[in-house]
């Protein structure tokens, strides 16, 4: 950690030195000189006479241009009682009476600051209460349990928020880190559409219906057995054939669900038509697929190669994309030029 060593005699310097580095920087600041980087986090230490009021003034203006470093470190000789008491109007949050003693103070406010980092950045915290709404809903629907449209969108929302605040790469990493299977997929697939629906200008309402329909369009998954989603070789043409039946199922799920939107149903029931009609379950082709669908199916894909699976590294987004490339004709060539921002970007 960053260890600022405020003090007015410039020989001491070479002792805490010894004492704290490698395990931290030191970043000396001694008074009458010049000051160090300036950071918000750290440790301050202050070593100088504090009876010297001179000193004490310089140290004032120094303790102000350090006042975001919240760990300050007070060497007091002596342990002298208005020394001290000086010690502690000048804010100090911790005293020692001789440097050595800096060592363990040190590694204390490490530990707790790692702590304390571990708990604030957790992503999986923060990306909870998304997750529980969205395995509310997948539980919901395998138990044969109906809908509720209220946990896709929290689910929806706050991906919408996440994505638009931190950026893809982020969610993306996130997501591959805490989340294995469809539930990962799905949590990737939303997040690229919603990436892909921002960068390409939707409306805040496109974006919602977009996200909402990459929420729910393997929902029908619920409903195939584990055995053969999470079987790890190639599925035996039946196996296929069942896994085939997903976007009807998620579709047959959803469609009395009051209140959802005929655009949600649409990309639920036709995430993997072709624009050349290759596609199922109903085979439509060209301008019978919905923008909404393309881009789905577009972020669907990517979404699918770029997966972390047990023992296998995820495809770089570049190579992914140009197996998307690979697709035009199927896909719409300019939707994958326009979603090249949006597979590529950092
Ligand atoms: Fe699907
Ligand atoms: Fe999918």
């Amino acid at each position: 950690m960053l260890v600022y060593f405020v003090t007015d005699e410039p020989t001491k310097l070479p002792a805490i030195r010894a004492m704290l580095e490698p395990q931290h920087a030191v970043l000396p600041w001694v008074l009458d000189g010049d000051g160090t980087r300036i950071r918000s986090h750290g440790v301050l230490i202050v070593d100088i006479d504090l009876r010297q009021m001179a000193r004490v003034d310089q140290l004032r203006f120094i303790l102000q241009e350090l006042s975001t470093i919240p760990e300050k470190l007070f060497v007091v000789h002596n342990l002298s009682r208005s020394m001290v008491a000086q010690a502690h109007a000048l804010g100090a949050t911790s005293i020692i009476s001789r440097p050595k003693e800096a060592v363990l103070k040190v590694a204390e406010i490490e530990h707790a600051e790692t702590a304390a980092e571990d708990d604030a950045a957790d992503p999986a915290l923060e990306m909870d209460e998304g997750v529980a709404a969205f395995a509310s809903i997948f539980s919901n629907a395998r138990r044969g349990k109906p809908m509720k449209l209220a946990d896709a969108q929290r689910a929806t929302s706050k991906i919408i928020t996440r994505v638009g605040q931190d950026g893809l790469s982020t969610w993306l990493d996130e997501v591959r880190r805490y989340h294995q299977g469809t539930f990962q997929h799905c949590l990737l697939v939303t997040g690229v559409a919603v990436a892909f629906g921002l960068d390409v200008g939707f409306s805040g309402g496109d974006v919602s219906r977009l996200g909402m329909a990459a929420t729910l369009h393997d929902i029908g998954k619920a409903r195939i057995p584990l055995s053969i989603l999470d079987k790890p070789g190639r599925l035996d043409p039946e196996e296929e054939e069942i896994i085939r039946r997903h976007p009807a199922i998620g579709y047959d799920l959803l469609k009395g669900v009051g209140g959802i939107n005929p655009e949600i149903l649409d990309g639920v029931r036709h995430h993997h038509e072709y624009l050349d009609g290759s596609g199922y379950p109903d085979g439509l082709s060209g301008s019978q697929i919905s923008d909404l669908v393309r881009l789905l199916t577009i972020s669907d894909i990517f979404a699918a190669l770029v997966e972390s699976r047990p023992y296998k590294a995820p495809m770089p987004r570049p190579d992914a994309y140009q197996i998307l490339c690979g697709m035009e004709g199927k896909l719409e060539g300019a939707l994958l030029r326009a979603f090249r921002n949006v597979a590529l970007a950092a």
